[in-house]
């Protein structure tokens, strides 16, 4: 059994453009006090954007942290690559943590480049027996250096591999338990690949340990230009599809932290906002009216 962080509520990513709305006057609103107007309950920052010192990013994420709970989320682990793992990296991302004391960490199941060279994209694993112990020792290493438990998301996928020898979920699921870590479930992610690979959604969820799911993310996606494939591109409002997923994740794991990812095509907060107090009226509706989807 594993021991999940305290749940944290409803939140959005933290993204620059939103700075005005939330530091509107000269102190940013307490969410701690009760008194965020926004009703805002947690922001996800990503990791990267603060961990050079000083600077006016820090400055900022120093303000929000002062009366928001944070969280961090990496892109930059490169968890399944065979390259070793970047120790400066995690030096500056433990520095980070010190700093702000983040309620977890998270970053990708994915490698992201190999002999050095970086693909700037979360590229899917190959799921064999072979790439499951790679990762699941890579992931314990990174634990053990930032004294502390982390998650792990999935990623969304265009492409599988010959050499696969389990499900994602299967494979997922063993990571988690071989490392004892915890799981950021991407809804969004999950509906992307199952339309890419034709498998049903909800094997994916009914395959995932509830005791280790900590976070949900939910996003918006594009469409490739031939129709075809879908991409995970956060610049879209959630579509309906991935809602009905999300009511259907609250089902099987409860009340689950969970915030709007936007990494681009950035709307005024209040678009956000919406859809963040839609996924807070959809868990509620589910947990206690046992709404289905
Ligand atoms: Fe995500």
């Amino acid at each position: 059994m594993s021991n999940r962080f305290p749940f944290l509520g409803y939140g959005l990513g933290l993204r620059k453009e939103h700075y005005p709305t939330i530091f509107k006057g000269s102190e940013p609103f307490s969410a701690e006090k009760g008194s965020d107007p926004l009703n805002i309950d947690w922001f996800e920052v990503l990791s990267e954007n603060y961990l050079v010192p000083g600077g006016k990013p820090l400055y900022h994420l120093d303000r929000v942290r002062e009366h928001y709970p944070v969280v961090m989320h990496g892109v930059s682990l490169s968890i399944g690559g065979n390259d070793p793992l970047n120790r400066n990296y995690l030096r500056d991302l433990k520095a980070l943590a010190k700093r702000i004391e983040p309620h977890w960490i998270s970053d990708h199941l994915c490698w992201t480049g190999t002999h050095g060279v970086n693909a700037h994209d979360l590229l899917p694993l190959p799921y064999t027996e072979e790439a499951l112990k790679h990762v699941a020792a890579r992931i314990v290493e990174v634990q053990d250096t930032l004294g502390r438990r982390i998650l792990i998301e999935n990623v969304s996928s265009y492409l599988t591999y010959t050499q696969s020898a389990m499900t994602e979920w299967e494979f997922l699921r063993a990571v988690a338990e071989q490392s004892d870590c915890l799981i950021l479930l991407d809804i969004n992610n999950i509906y992307v690949s199952a339309r890419n690979h034709q498998f049903d959604p909800l094997d994916y969820l009914n395959g995932i340990p509830v005791e280790r799911v900590q976070q949900f993310h939910l996003a918006g996606h594009s469409y490739s230009k031939n129709g075809e494939i879908i991409i995970d591109t956060h610049d879209n409002p959630v579509i309906d599809e991935v809602w009905e997923l999300y009511i259907q994740a609250v089902r099987r794991f409860g009340e689950i932290s969970t915030m709007i990812e936007r990494d681009d095509n950035i709307p005024p907060l209040d678009e956000l906002l919406l859809e963040m107090d839609k996924a807070r009226i959809l868990a509620k509706a589910v947990l206690q009216t046992g709404m289905a989807a």
